[in-house]
C-alpha cells in the first residue's frame, strides 16, 4: 500500500483518526523565529503550524504541546493545540513552507507537527491582534488570567516573554485574551533551566496592574499543586515521541520539584523584577475584601477537549505503533 492509500485508509477506518488533522491549504508564513505557517486543515479550520526541525531548537514542538495542554488543563485561556499531518505533497506544493536559515533553505519533513488553532479568522474584523493598548486593558474581559499564566510560566521556567492574542467579542466591545507560543517554556528549546527574573511577563506590563493580591497568588499556586501532578502523569504519555530529544523523565522530576517551592520561585521572580510594587502591602489585604476579588474563579481542572484528546491519543499510540511510525511523527 502506498503512503497516500495508507493515509486515506487510515483516516477513514482508524477508530482514533480524530487525533490528528491533515493540512490541505497553505495560507501564509508567520513572523517569528520558528517560521510557523498558517494552514487550513481538513476540518476547515485554520491552524498556525510549528514544524519539527524549525530553527528555534530541538524541543519546541514538545514545549508547544505540553504548554498548551497544561495551560488548558488548569483552566487558562489558551489556543487549542492539535497534531497536524503535513504530507510530502503538501510540503512540495509551496516553496514558502521551507525554513530559511542564513546559509541555506531547509525542507521540513513530512509527518506530524504541532498546530495551534487560529484565534479568530485569517482576515477581516475577526482577525486577532497581539497589540495590547495600555489605555484599554480594562476592556480585556479575562485580564486576571495574565496573573495565572505568569505563575504557570514561572513554574515552567519560561525563557521568553509571554505572548497572547486578543479577539474582539462580537456581542460587546470587550476583548478576550488567548495565550500562544509556548516554545520557550520548560527551560527553552534545550530544556535548560536557568532563572531569568521577569522573563515570563508579557512585554506590555500594564496588563498586570492591580492584579496581584497575595490571596489570589496563593489560590493559583494551590490550584496548580492540586491539578498539575495528575496532568503531568498523563500528558507525557500523549506527547509524540519524535517531538523531543531531551530527557522527558528528568524534565518531569524538575517540574514536580518546582511545584513544591513555587511560592518562593514566584516571590523571588516578582521581587527581582519589581513589577508588583504593591505586593504584600496591608492596603492590598484591605482592598481585597471590597475589590470584587470574590469574582476570581477557580479554573476548571481539565477541559473535556484535552481529556478526550488524551484518551484517544493514548489508544492511538498503543493500538498501532507501526501506523504511527509510518506517519512520521
Ligand atoms: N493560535 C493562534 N491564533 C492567532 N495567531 C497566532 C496563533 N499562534 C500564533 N499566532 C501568530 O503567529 C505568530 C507566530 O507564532 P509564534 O507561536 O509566536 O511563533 P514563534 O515561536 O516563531 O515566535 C504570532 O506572533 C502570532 O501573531
Ligand atoms: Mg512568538
Amino acid at each position: 500500500m502506498s503512503f497516500v492509500e495508507f493515509d486515506s485508509f487510515y483516516k477513514k477506518e482508524h477508530p482514533c483518526s480524530t487525533v490528528f488533522l491533515s493540512a490541505n491549504k497553505y495560507v501564509r508564513k508567520m513572523k517569528g523565529g520558528s517560521q510557523a505557517i498558517l494552514v487550513q486543515c481538513d476540518d476547515d479550520r485554520f491552524y498556525i503550524v510549528k514544524m519539527g526541525g524549525n530553527p528555534q531548537g530541538p524541543n519546541v514542538m514538545a514545549n508547544e504541546f505540553l504548554g498548551s495542554v497544561i495551560a488548558g488543563a488548569v483552566g487558562l485561556p489558551v489556543a487549542e493545540g492539535m497534531l497536524i499531518h503535513l504530507s510530502d505533497h503538501f510540503i512540495d506544493s509551496e516553496p514558502d513552507i521551507w525554513f530559511e536559515v542564513p546559509s541555506e533553505r531547509k525542507r521540513p519533513n513530512a509527518g506530524l507537527h504541532f498546530g495551534s488553532l487560529l484565534v479568530g479568522q485569517p482576515s477581516g474584523p475577526q482577525r486577532s491582534s497581539e497589540y495590547i493598548s495600555p489605555s484599554r486593558i480594562d476592556s480585556i474581559a479575562n485580564r486576571d488570567a495574565f496573573l495565572g499564566m505568569y505563575i504557570l510560566d514561572v513554574w515552567a521556567n519560561q525563557q521568553d516573554n509571554r505572548q497572547a492574542v486578543l479577539l474582539r467579542r462580537s456581542d460587546d466591545d470587550a476583548q478576550e485574551a488567548f495565550f500562544i507560543d509556548h516554545g520557550h517554556m520548560f527551560g527553552g528549546p534545550d530544556w535548560n533551566f536557568r532563572e531569568r527574573p521577569g522573563a515570563a511577563f508579557h512585554l506590555e506590563t500594564s496588563i498586570y496592574s492591580e492584579l496581584w493580591y497575595d490571596k489570589v497568588v496563593s489560590s493559583w499556586i494551590s490550584h496548580f499543586r492540586t491539578v498539575l501532578p495528575e496532568v503531568l502523569s498523563w500528558v507525557t504519555s500523549i506527547l509524540p515521541p519524535r517531538w523531543y530529544s531531551g530527557d522527558l523523565r528528568c524534565l518531569m522530576e524538575v517540574l514536580i520539584h518546582r511545584l513544591s517551592n513555587l511560592t518562593e520561585l514566584v516571590q523571588n521572580d516578582a521581587a527581582r523584577s519589581r513589577l508588583f510594587v504593591h505586593q504584600n502591602s496591608e492596603n492590598d489585604t484591605l482592598r481585597l475584601s471590597d475589590s470584587g476579588i470574590h469574582k476570581f474563579r477557580t479554573p476548571d481542572t481539565r477541559s473535556a477537549f484535552y481529556r478526550n484528546l488524551a484518551v484517544s491519543y493514548a489508544k492511538f499510540v498503543r493500538s498501532d505503533r507501526v501506523c504511527f511510525a509510518k506517519l512520521g511523527s
